[in-house]
């Protein structure tokens, strides 16, 4: 059964929003604090090791109960279960959307096509546990006998941005193994990559769903190449394993079929890293590890399937960037992780995010007349304060904002962590102030404050919160494209820019240029013809 097609705007629950709109919009955040004592203990919520304070915000009790009765009256709830249970929720590409039954429990059954694929996933973990173990024990040799030191990831979008933002995040919890990453079709920074490692110890990991993707397969050719300057053919196998759907395709790439690892058409490129395509997690951390993350997943599943909405995480969240995307008009949203080893966090959520939601269709197939989608980006706190936080005080456009911070730092510099720690409350409390307490002598110096906030403050930075922290997110993505009411799990926007740069790449070959419009002409003939 397809998701419902509700049209958000036509609903009762939007025009007494759209009337509290009216009535609150102009109320400056502090005052809602001046008039609420028990605000921030009611718009919070303490669960297992997050506290997410969402009393910064433009919001009050009322907003609260409207958005109550706007998820009931949309039927939200029935949406989650469609979700979870492995209804085909993709209704363009007729699939379900199951990646977080990577994460279930191994004796849960969620059945695709009358099968269990709980089954599939648990023999996939076991492959994946077996795999990381030999190679990090050394038991895996490399053709020349020597134990592998370096693993190269293969791979674009959701099959690179989960992996390597997870292994950066983790990486207090590294093995012995150094892990690279190859994705963008760059020659030089392949070049630069290969140069690193030595093809006697290295694995090399080829990330492709579909195993089509242009820039995959280019990058995996070259790096096949230069690895037959050092080896024989059969000592691919020692080398290449391969993580895809389409196991007829990396078999026809040299890839054992051995060595390939399964991937499933119900698990989208950019909710995948809880898969095979996590292998370079499990490898650089330890399938422990990797498992404690699925662990964390799977707690904040069931939180978010179980719990009503406003103690509900991700819907909260997501109703708040409602809130701000269609009645403030607020189009972006910045994401400042209070932790170094977050720096990709807010990369890999664009993908996720706005490859979700950057929808103009909705679930009747008619082209919305309302606003969609976030526009997301980031960077780790402090480095951000002394970059755009400018903006963020005094600029003219207002950016919600998501703090992340953690309570306890992982190696345990107090001395740092408070100072950084100091930063990110002080930021919260600045936005939602301003100098509005206090004199100004110049406009220059003025802080208007009234810039929401949402701060959520996890006890540490490990394996299990990481991964909370990350399907928390998820579901507040889905949360927005079921309100949306458009399909959140295609990505149909990615295909043109594909299929003119294959045109052009052979007009390039050809050097006949004549089909293009005159500024794609000049640049081609400026591109060819620079020596
Ligand atoms: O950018 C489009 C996209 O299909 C993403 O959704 C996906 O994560 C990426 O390309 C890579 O696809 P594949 O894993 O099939 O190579």
């Amino acid at each position: 059964m397809p998701l419902k097609s509700i049209n958000p705007t036509k609903t009762k629950s939007w025009l007494k929003l759209k009337n509290h709109f009216n009535d609150i919009s102009g109320i400056h955040i502090y005052d809602f604090f001046a008039n609420d004592v028990n605000r921030a203990d009611t718009l919070s919520i303490d669960w297992n090791d997050f506290y997410v304070d969402f009393s910064k915000n433009k919001i009050n009790q009322e907003t609260i109960n409207l958005f109550n009765n706007f998820l009931k009256e949309i039927d939200f709830k029935s949406s989650i279960e469609k979700y979870f249970n492995g209804n085909k929720i993709n209704s363009t590409e007729s699939r379900p959307v199951l990646h977080t039954a990577l994460r279930a429990n191994k004796d849960e059954q969620i059945f695709v096509n009358d099968k269990n694929v709980i089954l599939e996933i648990n023999s996939a973990k076991e492959k994946i546990k077996s795999f990381s173990e030999s190679v990090i024990s050394g038991n895996h040799k490399g053709f020349s006998g020597h134990k592998i030191t370096d693993i190269v990831n293969i791979g674009i979008g959701g099959s690179d941005l989960g992996p390597s933002m997870v292994i950066e995040s983790l990486s207090h919890y590294k093995t012995h193994l150094n892990t690279h990453f190859i994705s963008n079709v760059d020659g030089d920074h392949v070049h630069e990559i290969l140069k690193k490692v030595n093809p006697e110890h290295t694995l090399f990991i080829i990330v492709s769903k579909t195993f089509t993707t242009i820039e995959t397969l280019t990058n995996a050719n070259t790096v096949r190449d230069w690895f037959l300057n050092f080896a024989d053919k059969e000592q691919i196998s020692k080398h290449f394993i391969a993580v895809s759907s389409n196991t007829e395709k990396a078999v026809e790439f040299g890839i054992d079929s051995q060595n390939i690892f399964p991937m499933w058409d119900w698990v989208g490129g950019r909710f995948s890293l809880w898969s095979s395509v996590g292998v370079s997690i499990s490898l650089s951390i330890g399938y422990e590890k990797f498992a404690e993350l699925l662990e964390g997943a799977r707690i904040m599943d069931t939180h978010f399937r179980t719990s009503d909405f406003p103690k509900n995480i991700p819907v909260v969240l997501a109703c708040i960037t409602l809130w701000y995307n269609n009645f403030f008009g607020f189009q972006s949203h910045g994401i400042i992780p209070y932790s170094e080893n977050l720096k990709s966090f807010s990369k890999y959520l664009q993908q996720a995010s706005m490859e979700s939601n950057g929808k103009q269709t909705d679930r009747s197939g008619n082209l919305v007349n309302y606003q969609t989608g976030q526009i997301i980006w980031g960077q780790t706190g402090t480095n951000a304060q002394h970059s755009f936080f400018q903006f963020l005080h005094q600029g003219t456009k207002i950016i919600p904002l998501d703090f992340i911070g953690f309570s306890k730092p992982i190696k345990g510099n107090k001395q740092h962590h408070n100072i950084l720690m100091a930063n990110l409350f002080a930021q919260t409390k600045a936005l939602m102030f301003g100098t509005n307490d206090k004199e100004t002598d110049s406009n220059h110096k003025l802080f208007k404050g009234d810039r929401p906030t949402n701060t959520i403050l996890i006890r540490k930075l490990t394996p299990r919160s990481l991964g909370s922290l990350i399907s928390m997110y998820e579901h507040k993505i889905f949360s927005l494209g079921v309100i949306w009411n458009i399909l959140s799990f295609d990505q149909f926007g990615v295909e043109l820019g594909k299929k003119l740069a294959n045109n052009i790449l052979k007009d390039i070959e050809n050097q006949d240029f004549n089909s293009h419009d005159s500024s794609t002409r000049n640049l081609l003939n400026k591109y060819l013809s620079t020596d």
